[in-house]
């Protein structure tokens, strides 16, 4: 069987990338080893964690919120099995989505391990058969799996990684997490809600590093004030089973005396690695580096000629979004058409309650490259939606050029910051400056005005403060 394309795993990177090829007439297969399309972020991922952090939201909001609304529901009680079964409907219906996508993109689909064979061969294995697919062209889009950290095995049901802790069949009374970044914080958040103890262990002095730093502080006070307990500048040199729970040893970054820390899930959410297992990329001569990540050029290429690679399984942020750009770009660029990827506009969301959301720099990233920047800030208390709807934590920050004015990054803290990060995405693509956004008129009464008023607080002109 001859193909014009063959993409090899079908998460967002790849079922984007064939869906893509095949709009631009390519004659495409997808292999995937696993019964369901998707990848990880349909399956074990973006979708069911979302599920998760929606109901346990609203779960929270119903013991905490409702009454002051002047809803009165008394206390409520968790179906777990039930908010389960919630979280797998929201999956389920996304993987046949993606199913009927390729129906009606003609795009042939092979279930079964993938292996590079051969100059444009591709080998499905699937229980014990071997096909053969030839091809002109090759994607690797296999994705990424957990990090482990040595000594702590994971086993999906008192040790657990992000998977386990999306099907945890009651809720644990500890959870200790490994981790403050996104997944930590996301899937801590979840169980924190449903009745954990939470305690979140973070190597570094901060969580999510990398995000801007004044944001991130008030952001972590936020999620201190809900109840999450946080130990930085820590690691857990082990975990050991004691008495029917766990022991978590827990010693400062730097070495020095340690201390016990008792729970009875320990989640392990210390990042994640390139997935490149039984792919035969040695024996096809594809380079990787240090890291496990296929090193590709600009056009996705590897240094095999018609072997591309996209996604996690490659260089950059381990984000669905991003590798979905990159598999549309790749195919784009091999038919002829002019993709490309702006890696300084892949915003970043964190599906908390509040949300955080950040695009572009971080203030001090802006002064590190010698950018003299100018900062305008703007607190949800003083937006008057956001006061109708009780959502006044948070706030909105934009980091413009002092000397151009042009929008080098922006980052939100507060409800919706996912849905309000979208309007500067584009406004940064466009080479928007804060004028131009505060110039812009935004719907009255609507949290984005914060966004407005930060614009204008760039030039010291805020209204509300
Ligand atoms: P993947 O989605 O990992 O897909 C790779 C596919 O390749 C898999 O289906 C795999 O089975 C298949 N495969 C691998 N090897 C072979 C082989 N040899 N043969 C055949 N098939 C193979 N990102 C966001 O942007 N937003 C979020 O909210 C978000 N939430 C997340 C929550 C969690 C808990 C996790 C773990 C991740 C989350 N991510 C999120 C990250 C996101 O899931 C990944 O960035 C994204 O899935 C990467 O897409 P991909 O196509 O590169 O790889
Ligand atoms: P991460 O890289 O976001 O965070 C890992 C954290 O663990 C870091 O803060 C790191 O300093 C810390 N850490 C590393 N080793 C440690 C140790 N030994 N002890 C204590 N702390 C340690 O990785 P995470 O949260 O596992 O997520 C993996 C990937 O999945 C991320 O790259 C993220 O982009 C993606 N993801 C995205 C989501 C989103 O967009 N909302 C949601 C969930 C995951």
């Amino acid at each position: 069987m001859h193909y014009d394309l063959i993409v090899i795993g079908s998460g967002p990177g790849g079922y984007f990338c064939a869906i893509r090829a095949a709009q631009l007439g390519m004659k495409v297969a997808v292999v995937e080893k696993e019964r369901t399309f998707g990848g990880t972020c349909l399956n074990i991922g973006c979708i069911p964690s979302k599920a998760l952090l929606h109901a346990s939201e609203l779960y929270d909001q119903a013991g905490h919120l409702f009454d002051r609304m002047g809803i009165k529901l008394g206390k409520p009680r968790l179906d777990l099995p039930g908010m389960m079964k919630f979280k797998d409907a929201g999956v389920d219906g996304n993987v046949k989505g993606v199913a009927f996508l390729f129906r009606k993109n003609k795009i042939e689909s092979f279930e079964g391990i993938g292996r590079i064979a051969g100059n444009g061969v591709v080998e499905v294995t699937s229980a014990g058969k071997t096909e053969r697919l030839e091809a002109n062209a090759i994607v690797i889009a296999t994705g990424s799996d957990v990090a482990r950290l040595p000594g702590i095995e994971i086993d999906e049901r008192r040790i657990v990684s992000s998977t386990g802790a999306l099907v945890l069949d009651r809720v644990p009374e500890r959870l200790l997490v490994i981790g403050a970044g996104v997944i930590g914080l996301e899937l801590g958040s979840v169980w924190r809600r449903l009745g954990s103890e939470v305690v979140v262990v973070e190597f570094l002095d901060r969580i999510l590093p990398g995000m801007d730093n004044e944001v991130c502080r008030q952001f972590h006070r936020l999620l201190e004030k809900q109840g999450m307990t946080f130990r930085l500048s820590s690691k857990v040199a082990g975990v050991a089973a004691v008495d029917g729970a766990l022991q978590a040893t827990v010693a400062p970054a730097n070495g020095g005396a340690t201390q016990a820390i008792g729970a009875d899930v320990v989640l392990v959410a210390v990042g994640r690695v390139p997935y490149t297992e039984g792919l035969g990329l040695k024996a096809a001569g594809v380079n990787k580096d240090n890291k496990g990540r296929i090193v590709v050029d600009a056009r996705f290429a590897t240094n095999v000629s018609g072997i591309y690679a996209i996604g996690d399984v490659i260089a950059g942020p381990m984000l669905a979004h991003k590798a979905e750009e990159e598999g549309i770009a790749c195919v784009e660029r091999m038919a002829g058409v002019p993709g490309h990827v702006n890696y300084a506009c892949i915003p970043n969301v964190v599906y908390t309650h509040p949300e955080l959301a950040s695009v572009g720099l971080s203030e001090e990233d802006a002064r590190e490259r010698g950018i003299e920047v100018r900062v305008g800030t703007f607190p949800f208390q003083a937006n008057g939606r956001a006061k109708a709807l009780g959502e006044r934590e948070g706030q909105v920050k934009l980091v413009a050029d002092a000397a151009t004015d042009r929008l080098l990054g922006a980052h939100i803290v507060g409800a919706r910051a996912s849905d309000m990060i979208a309007e500067l995405v584009v406004a940064m693509e466009l080479g928007a400056s804060a004028e131009d956004i505060a110039r812009s008129v935004h719907a009255h009464p609507t949290l984005p005005e914060a966004v407005k008023e930060a614009a204008l607080g760039v030039a010291g002109r805020a209204i509300h403060i």
